[in-house]
């Protein structure tokens, strides 16, 4: 492997922290897979990345089985990866019993069942690497459990208890696994959701962090050990307040 390229594979490229994800890898990487469904806004990004990084566009839905089938196609063909971001996400916001089905299986689709999917395609390739990095895009929602957000915050929780469980499992590969729990972020992400009654204006100013404050955040902790990374001291407390919650509900 005495050619292989450090190399990044991100979902969700196209927009918000998957962006921001390319740019900051660009300065540790020197290949990029940027994954989304708007080819356009992929092109746009490459204009954006600092250094000499090469990036590929894969214009994919990973929604999609064809769509998944491709990506790790495209992993196993630009790899081995040193990193895999599995960020592309979106969320609703109603009640449960009154939201569309579909809309909820696409996000349990995309949040579980592409992540799993692209990881176990990962790991073999990390092994023979001797290490690898795995960030989870999780979300504080995981740890209060809140009306209007019943499957995105079940589904964030699944990553946050898949990433602990596996990086047990991955000691002493040199494999290290973060389930990334940021809390609001500037983001396209609101947009689908305000549509839908969520008021963005209702959160405090000082709850919003930029896309750059929390990747940063992420990546300056890999090497901590640390699996569960919450960015922001504000966002830790309500994180613990709700996991205090589930303790008492026992
Ligand atoms: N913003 C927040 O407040 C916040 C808070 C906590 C956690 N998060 C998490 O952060 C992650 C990124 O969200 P964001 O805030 O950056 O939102 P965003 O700006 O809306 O970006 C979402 C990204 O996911 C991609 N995506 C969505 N569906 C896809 C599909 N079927 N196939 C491929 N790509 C798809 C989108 O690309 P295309 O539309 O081009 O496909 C886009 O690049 C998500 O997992 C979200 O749950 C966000």
């Amino acid at each position: 492997m005495s050619d292989h390229k450090i190399t990044a594979l991100v979902t969700g490229a196209s927009a918000g922290l998957g962006a921001e994800f390319c740019r900051q890898l660009a300065t540790r990487c020197e290949v990029i897979i940027g994954v989304a469904r708007r080819g356009d806004r992929l092109a746009e990004l490459v204009g954006q990345l600092p250094g000499e990084v090469e990036f590929h566009a894969l214009e994919a839905d990973l929604n999609s089985v064809e769509g998944v089938a491709r990506t790790m196609e495209t992993l196993r063909q630009k790899g081995p990866v040193d990193y895999l971001v599995n960020n592309a996400g979106f969320s609703t916001f109603g009640q449960f019993a009154e939201l569309p089905i579909d809309r909820q299986r696409d996000m349990v689709s995309l949040h579980i069942d592409t992540t799993i999917t692209l990881c176990k395609a990962a790991i073999p390739f990390m092994c023979e690497l001797g290490g690898g990095h795995i960030i989870n895009v999780s979300s504080m929602g995981a740890f209060v459990p809140g009306k209007g957000l019943a499957v995105y915050g079940a589904t964030k929780s699944f990553l946050n208890y898949y990433s602990l469980a596996l990086q047990a499992e991955l000691a002493g590969t040199g494999i290290e696994v973060q389930a990334l729990c940021p809390g609001y972020i500037h983001t396209e992400f609101h947009a689908e959701m305000q549509d839908q009654g969520f008021d963005k204006k209702r959160i405090p100013d000082e709850m919003w962090m930029t896309p750059g404050e929390v990747v940063a955040a992420s990546l300056a902790s890999l090497g901590s050990g640390r699996v569960l990374v919450v960015p922001g001291e504000g966002n830790q407390s309500v994180a613990k307040m709700g996991l205090q919650q589930q303790l008492d509900a026992l």
